[in-house]
């Protein structure tokens, strides 16, 4: 295990009062694992990965839990440690590359700058082979030339690219994503993740890819983390939790729920009713009750304590695969 993180707690001071993004996410990160962590928007996965790396808004606070790479408690880094864990151990990449990079810096310098903030000696001849080096890696074509270009002569995908370069300049251990396909179109997606995945086996880099899309992740992740109002709903193998989904939320993800009796044609597929709860006002019970077409009143009571089947984790109270539409 090369990353866990227990109970995090994460909150905000809002002005409609106290926040709470994160309520007790835990999962761990294996060496070489390419972890998805999958919700839709709001449910706390950004503010998770921040957390991951002790990056939260002034106005947000880590009230609990506790964070260890390699066994060591991030919490107790000081600011030179914290300093070399982000980029040399855990590095992350965003949604939109293009507003990353500062417009009026070349390629080649920007990648020269996060270069020597790892590694202050570097000559410039250095600085150039291995800026050249990490665009051959992420695939970007004529390296050497396109260092002197700047980010609007590069396409959105070409840019995540770049970033990833940026990334992977001070040889982490752990690569964040955080949506990194979601302003790209199908194919470039496609070329992106074919990328990760190269990078997994060359590196043995261990992913955590972000994302509100579980079709896009299920033949590339080793393991899901399904999160739900600041929750961590289900989490167990990819293959094992998209066959046979035990949270209702995951199966409604998969558009595959479907209340008992319920013929699919009444139940429009792929579209899950509702919206989640205001995560300034929790109620007491599952958070996904007020959407669950299976819900009882024992599920206003109290969160569904965590349940283990098959090496799957889930918080529901209703134990097993939950329904699954067929189209006969
Ligand atoms: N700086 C902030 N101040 C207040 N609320 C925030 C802040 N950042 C995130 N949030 C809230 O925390 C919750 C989780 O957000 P986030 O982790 O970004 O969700 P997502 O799963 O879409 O990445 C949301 O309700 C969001 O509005
Ligand atoms: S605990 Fe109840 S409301 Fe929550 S997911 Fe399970 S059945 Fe649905
Ligand atoms: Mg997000």
């Amino acid at each position: 295990m090369i990353l866990s993180v227990d109970n995090l707690h994460v909150n905000f001071t809002t002005g409609s009062g106290i926040l709470e993004a994160v309520r007790g996410v835990g999962f761990s990160l294996d060496k070489g694992e390419i972890l998805g962590i999958v919700g839709e928007s709001g449910s706390g996965k950004s503010v998770t990965a921040h957390a991951l790396m002790r990056l939260v808004p002034p106005n947000g606070a880590i009230i609990a839990g506790a964070i260890a790479y390699r066994g060591r408690d991030i919490a107790a880094l000081g600011p030179e440690e914290l300093r070399a864990f982000r980029g040399r151990e855990v590095a992350m990449i965003f949604q939109e590359p293009g507003r990353s990079f500062d417009p009026i810096y070349s390629i080649g310098r920007s990648l020269a700058e996060t270069l020597r903030a790892h590694e202050p000696g570097l000559s410039d001849d250095e600085v150039r082979a291995r800026s050249i080096r990490l665009l051959e890696e992420v695939h970007v074509s004529n390296p050497e030339s396109r260092l002197d270009n700047f980010p609007h002569q590069f396409s959105g995908g070409l840019l995540q690219r770049i970033m990833i370069a940026h990334a992977l300049a001070g040889d982490p251990a752990v690569l964040i994503a955080d949506e990194p396909t979601t302003a790209l179109d199908v194919t470039i997606q496609a070329g992106v993740i074919d990328l990760l995945r190269e990078l997994r086996l060359r590196r043995g880099l261990a992913i955590i890819f972000i994302t509100h899309n579980l079709a896009l992740i299920s033949g590339f992740a080793d393991r899901l983390v399904v999160m739900y109002a600041g929750m961590v709903m289900e989490e167990g193998p990819v293959d094992t939790v998209i066959r046979a989904p035990r949270h209702p939320y995951t199966a409604g993800l998969l558009g595959s729920l479907v209340p008992f009796g319920t013929h699919h044609s009444e139940h429009p597929l792929h579209i899950l009713a509702g919206t989640p709860p205001d995560p300034t006002r929790h109620e007491a019970g599952c958070p996904f009750a007020p959407r669950c077409p299976l819900v009882t009143d024992a599920c206003h009571t109290e969160v569904p304590e965590i349940r283990e089947d098959a090496g799957v984790r889930y918080r529901c109270i209703i134990p097993g695969a939950k329904t699954v539409a067929t189209n006969d």
